[in-house]
């Protein structure tokens, strides 16, 4: 296969009930397509007969919730008990995956959201990516509109206010969404060339 002209499949399973989750989806479709990622979003809530034929053909999947009561909302829940069959079965092992929240509190308990998000993912036998950053907003000469401004490692995590229009989701964490789809695709390219190169 000629990699330089691979697009790997990359698709966003995301849950949000008020529509900010579903903004920082957008920034990571956005980075991966930079990436040169062939990229769909598909929310949890909604998924169709083609949607979960798409995601047992992709080569990544990042997930993607919204903190309720410290976890992952109830809607990305019911959709991974949906995949049952499918974790039994292999369907997604050797897949890359990666994770973002998005809570209210500035912690939020967000990493035991993403805690989540990683187990879910090692249930299926995927390869878990990190964020790729180091934290930002950590020194005197640290910002709030730092990358990674609230300093996580196992994925990306955001913070908006809850009285907050979707629109308005903080600048850095949009960025930091946006890295996180980037890294995804590189890192898929890299394992599928890997594969290739392995099985030659
Ligand atoms: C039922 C419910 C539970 C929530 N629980 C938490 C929580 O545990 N920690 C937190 O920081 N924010 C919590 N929030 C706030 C949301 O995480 C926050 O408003 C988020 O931006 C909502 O994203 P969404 O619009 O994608 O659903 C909760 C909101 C709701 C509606």
């Amino acid at each position: 296969m000629p990699l330089n002209g691979f697009s790997p499949r990359v698709i966003i399973v995301y849950h949000s009930g008020f529509g900010h989750t579903a903004a920082l989806a957008q920034s990571v479709f956005d980075g991966a397509r930079e990436g040169g990622a062939e990229v769909t979003v598909i929310s949890a809530a909604d998924m169709t007969d083609a949607d979960w034929d798409a995601v047992d053909s992709a080569d990544a999947l990042v997930f993607g919730s919204a903190v309720y009561m410290g976890n992952v909302a109830a809607g990305f829940q019911s959709f991974a008990e949906k995949t049952g069959a499918r974790c039994m079965a292999g369907t997604w092992r050797d897949k890359v995956a990666a994770g973002f929240v998005n809570s209210g509190a500035k912690s939020g308990d967000k990493l035991h959201a993403l805690n989540s998000l990683a187990i879910f993912a090692a249930q299926h036998h995927m390869h878990w990516v990190s964020l790729g950053l180091t934290a930002g907003w950590m020194s005197a000469g640290g910002s709030e509109h730092d990358l990674n401004r609230l300093g996580f490692w196992l994925g990306a995590g955001a913070q908006t206010d809850v009285d907050a229009d979707p629109d308005d989701i903080h600048p850095a964490d949009l960025r930091t969404c946006r890295h996180l789809g980037q890294r995804v695709a590189t890192v898929t390219r890299q394992l599928v060339a890997g594969r290739l190169a392995t099985t030659i």
